[in-house]
């Protein structure tokens, strides 16, 4: 079997071309630009990018947008006050503060001091809880891509044995979190496999939808999982540079040796990248939108 690729690429094209016409609609009726700032904490090379490409696409669907480069050395308080004016400014709907953030910043503190209606990452703990009993009102972005990717690629997930390895709580636990709603797309019976599990192998075979998000290059053989399998890589990790001196990229399973294994598969990059940031432009729009009552 060759596997049909889920293409993140395109399937965020299309969600874009939703955001861009929703965004029209509210500049036309409401008068209103959805306002997103991200703030940076120093130059992590991957953390500059991730930003840059979120700030590039703001800026395409006509968001007002703003981008806050601090030092590494900043201080916690200038961090903490500098949200706080966020948390208070009207023309700003979503806040992201991208992590991870230098050792001297206590991450935890950050995200609590995030007004959770600005919190379009969704990592602030009453976004947290929401998600958690089936109330969410922001999902956050890479697990809301995947499962985007999963329904507009019609791949069934009521019912069905799906297996997240990874338990952060940026993908790992709220993916879970999400598919074993009783809930349109979702209601999926959910195993989470982490650095603990005995027999990673053991799972991962029974697996109907896989998710990885293991943070470590190719940790999944195709000796690990089903045939006709749906795959969804999370990792980018990097592995080198290209000859143009670009990041060389590969992700947490073994693309090529799966790829004739699975029925479904996800390319990095080109597979949930794409997806996260878009999704973050989706909250965005959602947050603007509750501002407004439409
Ligand atoms: N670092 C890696 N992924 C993310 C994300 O989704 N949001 C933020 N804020 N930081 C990240």
């Amino acid at each position: 079997m060759s596997a049909r690729i889920i293409s993140g690429t395109e399937i965020a094209s299309q969600i874009r071309e939703e955001i861009g016409k929703e965004v029209a609609e509210m500049k036309a009726r409401h008068d209103i630009e959805p306002g997103l700032v991200t703030i940076i904490v120093g130059k992590n090379p991957a953390s500059v990018s991730y930003v840059t490409a979120k700030q590039k696409t703001a800026k395409e669907l006509g968001f007002y947008s703003v981008q806050e480069d601090m030092p590494e050395d900043v201080s916690e308080k200038a961090l903490l006050d500098m949200i706080d004016r966020y948390n208070n400014d009207p023309k700003i709907h979503g806040i992201l503060v991208q992590l991870p953030l230098p050792g001297h910043i206590n991450e935890t503190k950050v995200i609590y001091s995030l007004n959770p209606d600005k919190d379009v990452d969704g990592f602030h703990p009453v976004n947290v809880g929401r998600l958690m009993i089936g109330e969410a009102r922001f999902y956050p972005c890479t697990p809301y891509g995947i499962q985007q990717m999963l329904m507009r690629s019609n791949i069934k997930i009521d019912g069905a044995e799906v297996v997240v390895v990874g338990r952060s709580n940026i993908v790992g636990k709220p993916i879970a979190m999400m598919l074993v709603q009783k809930s349109v797309g979702a209601n999926a019976t959910v195993t989470m496999c982490h650095t603990g599990t005995r027999d990673l192998a053991f799972h991962t075979k029974r697996a109907d939808i896989l998710i990885v998000a293991a943070g470590r290059p190719k940790a999944i053989t195709a000796d690990m999982v089903k045939e006709g399998v749906v795959v969804i890589d999370v990792g980018v990790n990097r592995i080198g540079m290209t000859p143009e001196g670009k990041a060389k990229l590969c992700g947490d399973v073994d693309f090529d040796a799966l790829k004739d294994k699975a029925s479904a598969i996800t390319p990095v990059p080109g597979g949930v990248g794409p997806m996260t940031i878009t999704m973050l432009m989706l909250n965005t729009v959602k947050a603007a939108k509750s501002v407004i009552g439409v």
